[in-house]
């Protein structure tokens, strides 16, 4: 299948490159991990991933994308996606998602977190561990040849059961020599996810936001790139990239410290 001319199933020295991209990334989420403290500016985020990553010869994707100003994504409380690191100090009682991307050797790994700063009220934990849950629902719903819809489905079923609502303008995607290519992956069911399979050799993200409120969103009129929920609710998100073996689904960004299946926060 070609989607512009790029061929969406990868062989098996395409896939190796692409777990070499995504292993980095989940290494590079296991360093920033120790950071992530009250007291920590989200800038000092950003500039302790910008240069532990050009330590190792890689290079951020984020950065210059479409102008992004900055290295990863640092996303707080009612800020949904696209947070711009900046002076703001993490506080405790915040919830902030680091979103990290990384190419190397052309290929991308892409992956984030949401962390919990210090003591959080009880919706806050309740909203992160239904964006941690909903990833692993939908991770645990695909397999070969499966419709693109079964990820919608499974974490559209959780959340709503849960009293959350799930984000649509944000979905994931495919990923190879491109940050963000075919396939798209709604985290919702539509007509088009339905239609589209998960083939062995795809690669994509699976990134679900979630609100505590209403999934409505609105992007910063100043920076054009923070999106913040319209109701000011809290928001919690968790990617991983994900190759569809022919055996199933493969974690590509995995962590050693971070949240593993089944993680209670
Ligand atoms: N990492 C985000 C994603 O998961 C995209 C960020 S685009 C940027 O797709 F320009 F803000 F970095
Ligand atoms: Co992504
Ligand atoms: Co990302």
């Amino acid at each position: 299948m070609l989607y512009g001319q790029r061929k969406l199933q990868l062989a098996k020295p395409e896939r190796e490159a692409m777990a070499r991209a995504g292993r980095f990334n989940g290494e590079l989420m296991d360093y920033v991990r120790q950071f992530v403290k009250p007291g920590v500016t989200t800038g000092e985020l950003d500039r302790l991933v910008h240069e532990e990553t050009l330590r190792h010869g890689h290079t951020p994707a984020p950065l210059g994308y479409q102008g992004f100003p900055k290295s990863c994504c640092t996303s707080v409380n009612e800020v949904i996606c696209h947070g711009i690191p900046d002076e703001y100090v993490l506080q405790d009682g915040d919830i902030v998602n680091v979103d990290l991307t990384t190419i190397v050797d052309g290929w991308h790994g892409d992956s984030s977190e949401t962390f919990l700063i210090g003591e959080v009220s009880d919706e806050a934990r309740a909203v992160t561990q239904c964006a941690f849950d909903c990833l692993y629902a939908a991770i645990d719903a695909i397999a070969p040849g499966c419709r693109v819809s079964d990820i919608g489905d499974a974490i559209v079923k959780l959340a709503s059961g849960r009293g959350f609502s799930v984000v649509q303008e944000y979905v994931g995607h495919g990923l190879g020599q491109q940050f963000h290519q075919e396939p798209t992956i709604p985290h919702f069911p539509n007509r088009q996810a339905r239609r589209d399979r998960l083939h062995p050799g795809t690669c994509f993200t699976i990134e679900p936001m979630i609100n505590a409120g209403d999934r409505a969103g609105v992007t910063d009129k100043q920076d054009r790139w923070t999106v913040r929920t319209r109701d000011g609710s809290l928001s919690a998100q968790f990617e991983h990239s994900i190759l569809m073996t022919e055996e199933g689904p493969q974690i590509l960004t995995p962590t050693k410290n971070g949240p593993q299946p089944g993680h209670t926060f």
